[in-house]
């Protein structure tokens, strides 16, 4: 059964990467979508490149405006008249050691990949509760999980996202409101590129484990199966990769991925 057809899905950071990968493979599954991030140029790119483009928009943000917010979500509503799923998908990554990193880079990647999603679940909210109907997808990321070296606000970050979205997931269940938290490993992506090194300048570069990771059409494709299914919680990745076995050996011997880690960090 397909359930995307004719649902309104709302994906931010849809202009690149996994949100770009997202909305080719909802729209081919008869959602309509609305498509943010910053570069409208590239949310039209990736509308035209659509399956059903007469049946996307684009909806341009800044994740760091909160203030926009409740404009935007009235926009988002107006579009199509109802939003039926809201992916919480634009971030950032960031490569320094704790002991190097600014607290403005700390607080930088903290208020793009977790409170943006606070503050626009909260805009939000009261639409899916009026309706009795919602489903929150939330990019979270292997490194939810677990720590390694060079990704301390990252991993800061996204674990800050289970707390709020497990508490939020309890509150509104009896809401019929739905939260599928996503934990993706290594995806290729430009994730890397604009990477926060210990000064808030970009890395530049892509990462080995980047470069090798999934494809992002075949992570949108476990996605779309994971969100289809109402999952709480589901890995998106290679189904072979250390992320996988790095999850395995968090829940059951910590100590052992902890000396893992130790001696081979990621790249
Ligand atoms: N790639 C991986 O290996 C991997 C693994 C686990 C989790 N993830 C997560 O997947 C999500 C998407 O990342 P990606 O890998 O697809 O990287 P990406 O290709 O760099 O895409 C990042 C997206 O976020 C948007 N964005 C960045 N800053 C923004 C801001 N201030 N306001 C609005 N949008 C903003 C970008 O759009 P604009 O520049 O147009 O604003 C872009 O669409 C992130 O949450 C990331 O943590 C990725």
């Amino acid at each position: 059964m397909n359930h995307f057809v004719n649902k309104v899905i709302w994906i931010t950071g849809a202009s690149s990467g996994i949100g770009e990968a997202l909305a080719y493979a909802f729209s081919a599954a008869g959602a309509r979508l609305l498509l943010s991030s910053r570069r409208t140029e590239e949310l039209e790119r990736v509308r035209a490149g659509c399956a059903r483009p007469d049946q996307a928009r684009v909806l341009p943000m800044d994740l760091l405006d909160f203030p926009s917010f409740a404009v935007r979500t009235a926009e988002a509503i107006g579009a199509f008249g109802q939003v039926d799923m809201l992916i919480h998908n634009g971030g950032i990554t960031q490569r320094s050691l704790v002991i190097e990193t600014e607290l403005e880079v700390q607080r930088r990647v903290m208020e793009l990949n977790y409170f943006s999603y606070v503050a626009l679940t909260r805009t939000i909210l009261p639409h899916f509760v009026e309706r009795k109907s919602g489903h929150f997808v939330v990019m979270s990321s292997v490194m939810g999980k677990i720590g390694t070296p060079m990704r301390s606000a990252y991993a800061a970050s996204k674990h800050a996202l289970h707390g709020f979205f497990d508490c939020l997931r309890a509150e509104v269940a009896a809401s019929n409101i739905q939260v599928t938290i996503l934990t993706p490993g290594y995806i290729q992506t430009n994730i890397s590129q604009h990477a926060l090194t210990k000064d808030g300048t970009e890395l530049g570069t892509t990462s080995e484990n980047i470069a090798q990771g999934l494809p992002a059409d075949k992570a949108a494709a476990q996605m779309l199966r994971a969100i289809g299914h109402g999952a709480f919680e589901a890995y998106i990745g290679k189904s072979s990769g250390g992320e996988r076995l790095a999850l395995m050996l968090n829940r059951w011997a910590p100590g052992v991925l902890i000396r893992q880690v130790k001696k081979h960090p990621p790249k």
